[in-house]
């Protein structure tokens, strides 16, 4: 039976939005990053977990030996049972895979869950993330997206660390975004900024592709395109939504639009 963790929720509120899998760091809890989470990516569906590991009374969502060094049975365990959670989660309360947004530990083990549990997670945002296994496996992780962010002076991820994970993700063709800010451990406005434009672009790559499936929309214009107000479909619930504009087939032949 899937182990119960303590976690907290709150639906999708905006379509195209990524779903996102919290996971903080290391004394953290369950509430820790919604605020940014809401910040960088409103109207996300959340699913936000508290790591089941207590170091001196603080919650991981792994054991390790000492700074850095990492209990890799442990973690290999936890990365299970986390990954069993969240399919049971998804069959239950079913939606697209999740884009884990990790800090630090959290970071760390949505490392281990792209590479020990590829096709779990469409994505990641990794924010001051270092490799979680001395000997990673090369899953097939083509089409998955990734966005490292690192701070230059980061006293506890030395730049080897960071590297070696960059290096074991770019192994497996997944398609890596690496950042590194003017910070140490600690987030600073540049990450969000960064998060927001990236899970940004993942929501408008998602609509634009939900789009495409639709058969009656045959152009995707920018928001500043020149197109009459009359002429614009908005797809979803009569709202505008993202940086795209959909038109159908027939409105673009009206107004000589290329498609
Ligand atoms: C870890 O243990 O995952 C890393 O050292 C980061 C942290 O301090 O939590």
């Amino acid at each position: 039976m899937t182990q119960t963790c303590i976690h907290y929720a709150e639906p999708g509120a905006r379509p195209g939005a990524p779903p996102l899998l919290l996971l903080h760091g290391t004394g953290g809890d369950e509430r820790d990053l919604v605020p940014l989470a809401r910040r960088v990516s409103p109207g996300s569906e959340i699913l936000s977990l508290r790591g089941q590991v207590l170091e001196r009374g603080m919650p991981r969502f792994f054991r390790r030996l000492s700074e850095g060094v990492f209990d890799e049975a442990d973690l290999m365990t936890r990365a299970d049972d986390l990954a069993a959670f969240v399919t049971e989660w998804r069959r239950t309360h079913p939606g697209e895979r999740f884009t884990a947004l990790g800090y630090s530990n959290g970071a760390n083990i949505a490392a281990a869950l792209l590479l020990l549990h590829p096709g779990l997670l469409s994505g990641a945002v990794l924010m001051r993330a270092m490799a979680p296994l001395a000997t990673p496996p090369a899953p097939d992780l083509a089409g998955t997206r990734v966005l490292m962010l690192s701070g230059a002076q980061d006293p506890i991820v030395p730049l080897a660390w960071r590297t070696a994970l960059e290096r074991s993700l770019r192994n497996t063709g997944a398609e890596i975004e690496n950042r590194v800010h003017d910070a140490g451990h600690g987030l600073v406005d540049d990450d969000l900024t960064s998060a927001a434009r990236w899970l940004g672009g993942s929501s408008t790559a998602r609509i634009i592709s939900m789009a495409k499936r639709r058969a009656d929309v045959v152009g995707i214009f920018p928001n500043d395109a020149a197109i009459a107000p009359p002429t614009i479909l908005q797809l979803f619930s009569g709202k505008c939504c993202c940086d795209v504009i959909l038109c159908t087939h027939d409105m673009a032949k009206v107004f000589g639009l290329a498609c």
